[in-house]
């Protein structure tokens, strides 16, 4: 049970950290001090929900992904679960380094004055709702490849 449940633990932590980085990009619009002040706290909230994202779908990957990747590659989808996991797995570091780089960005640089700043600041969250929410879309097809394993075996 406990375990079934660990399942949901990456996926939310990196949900809510795809959600952050859009929060600074949307505060990134018009900046004041207000909005400054809720960007440093919403991408300080990114760096670490993607940090903690990273053990949590590390430690299914490693200890429970097994059983799913047996009953993945004797359904029809094992080429398109094999890839979605190799994409997880080789390109979420690409996730944790825009989400670590991205209170860099706010914190440092001069937000109230510099337009490069600014739309540095959108380029870096942008990029980190696109790719996590990549990481999302690996994570329904590897999901749904379970899936469509078990309806295959079953003779549905
Ligand atoms: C932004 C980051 C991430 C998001 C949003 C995300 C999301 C998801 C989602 C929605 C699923 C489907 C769960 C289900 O079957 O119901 C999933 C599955 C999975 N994820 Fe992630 N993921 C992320 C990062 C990672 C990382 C860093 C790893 C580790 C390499 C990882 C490994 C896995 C594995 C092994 C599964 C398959 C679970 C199974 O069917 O056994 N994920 N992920």
């Amino acid at each position: 049970m406990l375990k079934d449940l660990f399942i949901l633990v990456h996926p939310t932590l990196g949900v809510l950290g795809v959600l952050a980085a859009l929060w600074v990009f949307v505060e990134a619009l018009k900046v004041n001090d207000d909005t400054l002040r809720r960007m440093k706290i919403a991408s300080v909230t990114v760096a670490v929900l993607m940090l903690l994202t990273w053990p949590a779908g590390g430690v299914w990957d490693s200890l429970f992904y097994g059983a799913d990747k047996a009953v993945i590659e004797k359904g029809p989808w094992a080429f398109l679960g094999d890839t979605a996991m190799e994409t997880k797995e080789h390109l979420f570091v690409i996730v944790l380094l825009l989400s670590l780089y991205l209170p860099i960005v706010v914190f440092a640089g001069n937000l109230r004055a510099s337009r490069g700043a600014r739309l540095l600041t959108m380029t870096v969250a942008g990029l980190v709702v696109l790719s996590g929410l990549a990481m999302e879309g690996a994570g329904a097809v590897l999901g749904l490849s379970v899936k469509v394993a078990f309806f295959n075996l079953m003779g549905a």
